[in-house]
């Protein structure tokens, strides 16, 4: 039985197996935590999903018990989610009005890199699954963010753009209105999450723009599309990783500079209404290695149930040469008056919230 948390180490699950979720988010439901991520396998190949989205119940949130495969990859090669495509960061959530578990993930199709940003959905009447697949699609066709300017907000023809970009920073992003290439199509969703606010309403947030700018969007009320709503956050600042929470009104963000698979900065920033406007706060680590995320990147904020102020901040630290060896590394939030601080800890456990 673990009592710990142990930063960056290995994680055995009940079996004694590292845990095999990365990219990952909880859900907590009726008493049990549930945890869902990438299942990777061995070498480099393990970045592609071939198995994929694995789901892992917990009481404590130290001892992991094994649920299996709650989202299978297709055998079927027309299917959008065919083995070998790219399945990264599943989030879970509950609809409580419609009882549906809806699992959103960054879909890359099979073959084709990481160019088609899109997101897929999956759902399922119970929580570990098995979860069926609906469909992929790139949000918000045909719409405008609500923030969008009227120089943005000119549509264009996406043939007509040669240039390619490679997902991160380009001094020249400015002589391209992505916003306006993609709206006919929908735009690019890459690194994502998932968050319910207290009144139901859930948010889907995703790089998008080439990676350069977040979009915040709304979801419909059974949470299986973007409702239309939209708004675009931190232009231009290239941020992945996006993980987000709700305390005493404000809402909190953690996310990453935009480095493929290798750890860099973390970013933070706070919000008093989700719709913005959004602060940054800076590089939220303390301490060495700080610059590099103490090695990791973001993927989820959980609220821990029954503590007062009790919120974890949950990062990979990712093994891309051996994918199934990528690590977990949780750490708890210490709030300021502007912020928070994550400072690393190589062991700690739920009494630090006390
Ligand atoms: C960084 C992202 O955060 C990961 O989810 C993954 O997409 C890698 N880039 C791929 O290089």
């Amino acid at each position: 039985m673990l009592t710990s948390f142990y930063p960056g180490a290995l994680w055995p699950d009940t079996n004694g197996t590292h845990i095999n979720a990365h990219g990952g988010g909880l859900l907590y439901h009726e008493g049990t935590y549930y945890w869902f991520g990438e299942h990777k396998i061995e070498g480099r190949a393990g970045n592609k999903a071939l198995v994929g989205v694995h789901c892992y119940a917990s009481r404590d949130l130290y001892n992991w018990e094994d649920q299996g495969i709650a989202l299978h990859v297709s055998d079927d090669p027309q299917s959008d989610i065919t083995r070998g495509c790219v399945i990264e960061r599943p989030k879970v959530i509950h609809n409580a009005t419609t009882g549906t578990f809806v699992m959103w993930f960054h879909l890359e199709l099979k073959g084709q890199g990481y160019r088609a940003a899109r997101s897929g959905i999956a759902v399922s009447d119970r929580v570990t699954g098995p979860y069926t697949f609906l469909r992929s699609f790139r949000p918000n066709a045909g719409v405008w963010p609500v923030n969008a300017t009227p120089a943005q907000k000119v549509a264009i023809d996406p043939a007509s753009i040669e240039r390619e970009f490679n997902g991160s920073f380009t001094e020249d992003i400015d002589q391209v209105n992505l916003l306006g290439r993609d709206f006919a199509g929908g735009q690019m969703a890459r690194d994502m999450t998932l968050f319910v606010d207290d009144d139901g309403r859930a948010y889907h947030l995703h790089a998008s723009e080439e990676n350069s700018t977040l979009h915040i969007s709304q979801l419909t009320e059974d949470y299986l599309a973007p409702v239309g709503k939209y708004i675009r956050v931190f232009p231009k600042r290239y941020m992945e990783a996006p993980a987000i929470c709700k305390r005493k009104g404000r809402y909190y963000f953690i996310g990453s500079d935009c480095t493929g698979w290798a750890p860099n900065a973390a970013r933070s920033a706070v919000a008093d209404s989700i719709w913005g406007p959004w602060t940054e706060l800076g590089n939220p680590c303390v301490g060495e290695g700080r610059d590099t995320t103490f090695g990791g990147q973001s993927t989820f904020i959980l609220p821990v149930v029954g503590k007062r102020d009790a919120y974890i901040a949950m990062f990979d630290l990712w093994r891309p040469e051996n994918a199934i060896d990528g690590r977990y590394m949780w750490l708890p939030m210490r709030f300021t008056d502007v912020g928070f601080e994550l400072h690393y800890l190589p062991e700690w456990d739920l009494g630090i919230f006390d």
